[in-house]
């Protein structure tokens, strides 16, 4: 059975694609058969980190020019990266329908995959939200700043409101270290517990590197570089090992991998 994870965060920037890929790549050193979907219609990012070159994109897929075959490629590690392109209105603008198509897309490949990670753009765009709804595990990266908490709140909040998601894994990234990740986590954990009944999990911190910083410059995804520091690598680990504990939930409505024929 197919696990997925969507990584999503509300405000931009704090780290979604890099954590996603990286802990894609490590599900896979793992001994895991993994692919990630980059549903970042408008800055599509996770190709460039992952270094693929990919020349088709779900746009080519939704207006019949590609089979889904054409647009999956495969990556360090055995990864498949289903790329996300950049910015046609038309992918910009996904309706349900297409959506849906997407989702159910992925179905070709179940029997080759352990995990879906879905990685999304920023903000609580309607695409953001059913992509999230149709994953096992809703995963949240936040950085210490308000900002990050009030727009991470904003899109827990629509997504538990509009879907009925009552159960997320919080990152905390960029942090000086445990302790403060920690204390950011049980403060945002004591915001939210306010207004919903939902259940929060710590997966985990990063500390703010340059390690990830030149990993992006180079293309080449920090957990495979030699050179980046041990503290780093571990963080990851965690995260991952975390992540890869949590169950398997049932949900109905659309969702990946699941026998739902209808939108
Ligand atoms: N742990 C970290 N240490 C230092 N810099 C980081 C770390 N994580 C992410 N960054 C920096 O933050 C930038 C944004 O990262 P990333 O693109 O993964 O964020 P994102 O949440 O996916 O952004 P978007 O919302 O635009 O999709 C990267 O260019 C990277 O340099
Ligand atoms: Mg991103």
């Amino acid at each position: 059975m197919v696990k997925s994870l969507a990584f999503v965060s509300g405000k931009g920037g704090v780290g979604k694609t890099c954590l996603a890929v990286n802990s894609a790549i490590n599900l896979a050193l793992m001994g895991l058969k993994v692919a990630v979907l980059d549903t970042d219609f408008g800055l599509s990012n996770a190709n460039i980190m992952m270094g693929v070159k990919s020349d088709n994109t779900i746009s080519d897929f939704l207006s019949g020019s590609h089979s889904f075959n054409d647009i999956v490629y495969n990556s360090h590690g055995g990864v498949k990266l289903i790329p996300g392109g950049s910015g046609t209105l038309d992918t910009l603008n996904l309706d349900t329908e297409q959506r849906w198509k997407i989702i159910r897309s992925l179905d070709a490949l179940e029997n080759d995959l352990d995990y879906l990670i879905v990685d999304t753009p920023a903000g609580a765009s309607n695409s953001s939200i059913e992509f999230a709804a149709a994953v096992d595990q809703v995963v949240i990266t936040v950085v210490g700043e308000p900002t990050s908490f009030m727009d991470a709140y904003a899109f827990l909040k629509a997504l538990h409101i509009e879907k009925g998601v009552s159960r997320f894994s919080i990152i905390i990234n960029m942090a000086k270290n445990e302790t403060s990740a920690f204390r950011d986590f049980k403060s945002f954990e004591k915001i939210v517990l306010k207004f919903f009944p939902v259940q929060l999990a710590f997966a985990g911190w990063m500390p703010g590197s340059n390690d990830v910083v030149q990993s992006i410059i180079a293309r080449k995804p920090f957990i495979l570089d030699k050179k980046t520091k041990k503290q780093v690598g571990t963080c990851l680990d965690v995260i991952t090992n975390n992540l890869h504990k949590i169950p398997k939930q049932k949900k109905s409505g659309i969702h990946f991998f699941s026998s739902e024929t209808g939108y």
